[in-house]
């Protein structure tokens, strides 16, 4: 018997990287997935290729309406909700002293109220059907390890670490569970940029004990244990995957405001 079967998961960020790997990994352990993603034109070629378990939704984290309207295209389509991954995020760079409003509110608005959106809606849906369920959120490395020029990712990944265990604390007693996932370095379209940097991985893979950078099939993976049965007692904890990176400090050449990372990655 698979890990999911007969589960129904709402994935967010789905359409690339970990939130691909996961869509990916749920379907073939017998999830039925709907993948919602702001790049419409991926987010439907990444459904069709996974086949008739996946249903793709257009639309941004940002808007309430459009997370409102995930949740109930999910349950028109699928009957009912089980897993949430509220996993969409973004990443930019800037100095404080220098940071434009905008560029801080934006990464906020993506990688936080984004989460808050989804709980919301999600927990809505769990709370009427009355048989709990799981809701993920990705966080970071970043939720406890500052890195220069990324104040308003780290403020928002630290921000999504707390309003997990919140969201744990009052959904309990619906039987549901809420975690969060703080992966390490990981090789998706999000960090191609840091990647080009000279160094970059050589310095990263240095810092971490098991010696290399993650793929987004490492970070599915702690979604999948999250979202089945073999985590019923576990809730409002942020796990990290990261090779062991976060026993180590992130190497002090890791400067982002020197690189190409200066614009939050928004396509
Ligand atoms: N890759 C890493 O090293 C790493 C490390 C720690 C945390 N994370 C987190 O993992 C999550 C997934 O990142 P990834 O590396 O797979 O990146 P990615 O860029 O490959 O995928 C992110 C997806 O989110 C979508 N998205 C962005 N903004 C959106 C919005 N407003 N509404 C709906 N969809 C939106 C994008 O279109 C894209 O498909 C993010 O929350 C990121 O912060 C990544």
């Amino acid at each position: 018997m698979s890990q999911l079967d007969g589960k129904i998961a709402l994935i967010t960020g789905a359409a690339s990287g970990i939130g691909l790997a996961a869509a990916q990994l749920f379907a073939g352990e017998g999830a039925q997935v709907a993948m919602f993603d702001r790049n419409a034109d991926l987010v439907n070629e990444t459904a069709r290729e996974i086949g008739s378990s996946a249903l793709a939704i257009s639309g941004d984290v940002t808007s309430e309406a459009d997370v409102a309207n995930a949740v109930a295209g999910c349950v028109e389509r699928f009957g009912r909700l089980d897993i949430g991954f509220n996993n969409a995020g973004i990443a930019g760079a800037a100095a404080i002293h220098e940071q434009e409003l905008g560029h801080f509110q934006h990464v906020v608005d993506v990688c936080l109220t984004g989460v808050f959106l989804c709980l919301k809606h999600q927990s809505q849906q769990l709370i009427a059907q009355g048989q709990g369920g799981s809701l993920i959120n990705t966080a970071s490395i970043n939720a406890t390890q500052a890195t220069k020029g990324l104040s308003a990712y780290c403020s928002a990944k630290a921000g999504v670490a707390m309003l997990t265990k919140v969201a744990a604390l009052e959904l309990g007693e619906h039987g549901i569970r809420v975690n969060a996932i703080g992966p390490g370095h990981t090789r998706t379209p999000m960090t191609s940029r840091a990647r080009e940097v000279d160094g970059f991985d050589e310095a990263m893979i240095g810092a971490t004990p098991l010696g290399r950078l993650g793929e987004p099939e490492d970070i599915a993976q702690m979604a999948l244990y999250l979202a089945g049965d073999a985590s019923p007692w576990v809730s409002g904890q942020l796990l990290y995957v990261d090779g062991g990176i976060t026993v180590n400090e992130l190497p002090p050449g890791f400067n982002p405001l020197e690189s190409r990372l200066r614009q939050p990655r928004d396509d």
